[in-house]
């Protein structure tokens, strides 16, 4: 099998030079001007497009047991959404329950993939509860490939964990080289509020932000800051939304504590109002930490650019809103959180972050690829056009013009977040592991192509 993608203008994170990219089996072997394409091989003609490496999206749900019901994609529907948006591996969260025990945990998620993937994936994996046969069980998990932890700050009965198991969590990431992802917010403030919030008559989605303003998501970080300084452990914050939470960030970072920080691209683009449209609209914006007022959108902008923000993820979590949002009238905080995004990630960060002169089209690749592979553990294999990298590659048209459509979309779900929005450029081909899986914008791949990615500790 062998692939020539002639002559188009390859960007990395940090160069762009137009040229040819021969990938023979699944990884790249030559990159130059006028390469010829062996006997047999595919050639598409990518004059006048860009070529970037595949994009990777770090914080994704798809088997998601979460506030009395399940996320509505499968493997087959995510996969095949994310690859039509240009995401060539996605890394899911493994969110156990606090009664589950791990290795089957994680043998379940990873039964719902294997086999059942049109892109490349692996798992963060969730520690929900940490007691005396933890450190056995995720060593052993750890052995299998996954080289990154989840814990959750908020959500406490859920998938919640206390000080004691988050200090233990850190220490055992710190010995075994893992790093830990983490979901900031001070879950007692959120109770309280939501309490007092109930108990004024406010049942409406807009009452969900007010529940959960930025100083909850600045202290949810501040505490993760001082156990990662103390444990020493490397540590990712996931979905940071706002300037109070980045500026505690960047002052524990400041003083040598080991954080890399994602922002998503529903923050960048969204804001809080949307959660505050009337006859229940608002409910399609509910997620948390929440969307926050405008401003905070080009201080996110802004930090990506100077590379404070490390990298932009979806948080993909589908949820039907005439079915299972509607769980949550009469009471904002039974609204199952979530904002679908994955199939739109790149072509949002490319409208409102490249045409619009937030970001360069380089530091798009960094934070949506690059980063991410350097991240966790998939580096130089994933996010890099280089020889011996795999064959993960993406064409896209910057001519072309787009409206985003639920009733066109993958994403198994009843609404988008972005509805009618128009959208600039285009996702013409996408290859993984040198085969392609989109090909003039329609979903040519296979649901069994996709692999499980062991990856390497990174510290
Ligand atoms: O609202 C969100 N973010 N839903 C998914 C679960 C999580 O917190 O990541
Ligand atoms: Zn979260
Ligand atoms: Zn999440």
């Amino acid at each position: 099998m062998s692939l020539l993608i002639r002559g188009g203008e390859i960007v990395t994170e940090s160069t762009r030079s137009v040229g040819d990219i021969l990938c023979e089996g699944e990884v790249i072997t030559k990159i130059g001007a006028g390469l010829t394409p062996p006997a047999g091989a595919t050639v598409i003609d990518a004059s006048g497009k860009y070529v970037f490496p595949g994009f990777i999206d770090p914080h994704v749900h798809i088997y998601l047991p979460f506030m009395g019901t399940f996320a509505k994609d499968t493997y087959p529907t995510a996969s095949r959404a994310a690859l039509l948006g240009g995401t060539t591996t996605l890394i899911e969260m493994c969110c156990p329950s606090r009664s589950d025990d791990p290795i089957e945990a994680f043998e379940l998620w990873m039964s719902k993939a294997v086999g059942q993937s049109a892109c490349d994936f692996s798992f963060h994996m969730g520690v929900t509860r940490f007691d005396n046969s933890t450190e056995a069980k995720l060593t052993e998990i750890v052995s299998r490939g996954i080289s990154s932890f989840k814990i959750f700050l908020a959500y406490k009965g859920a998938f919640g964990v206390d000080d004691i198991e988050l200090y233990r969590t850190l220490a055992l990431a710190k010995k075994l080289g893992v790093i830990v992802t983490a979901h900031c917010e001070n879950e007692t403030l959120v109770s309280e509020r939501c309490r007092e919030l109930l108990a004024a008559g406010r049942v409406d989605p807009g009452a969900h932000h007010e529940s959960r303003p930025p100083q909850v998501e600045a202290d949810g970080v501040h505490h993760l800051m001082t156990f990662a300084e103390l444990t020493g452990a490397a540590t990712y914050i996931v979905h940071l939304s706002c300037a109070e939470a980045l500026e505690c960030a960047l002052a524990a970072r400041a003083r040598g504590v080991r954080v890399t920080i994602e922002t998503l691209i529903q923050y960048l683009v969204l804001d809080k109002t949307a959660a505050e449209r009337p006859n229940f609209e608002g409910a399609k914006f509910v997620m948390s930490p929440p969307l926050r007022e405008a401003k905070n959108q080009s201080i996110l902008w802004d930090a990506l650019k100077r590379g404070d923000v490390d990298t932009v993820a979806t948080d993909h979590a589908p949820f039907d809103w005439r079915t299972q949002k509607q769980m949550g009238r009469g009471d904002f905080t039974k609204i199952p959180n979530g904002i679908p995004s994955l199939e739109e990630r790149i072509k949002l960060l490319y409208t409102h972050g490249v045409c619009e002169g937030k970001i360069d089209l380089c530091t798009m690749v960094r934070v949506a690829s690059t980063n991410v592979a350097k991240t966790f553990g998939l580096h130089p294999r994933k996010g890099a056009i280089e020889v011996g990298s795999d064959a993960d590659i993406v064409i896209f048209d910057p001519n072309a013009r787009g409206v985003i459509s639920s009733a066109m979309q993958s994403m198994n779900v009843d609404y988008s977040a972005f509805e009618d929005w128009k959208v600039e450029g285009a996702i013409t081909d996408v290859t993984v592991r040198g085969a392609v899986a989109v090909r003039s914008g329609e979903f040519v791949g296979e649901v069994d192509r996709g692999q499980f990615l062991k990856r390497k500790t990174v510290l």
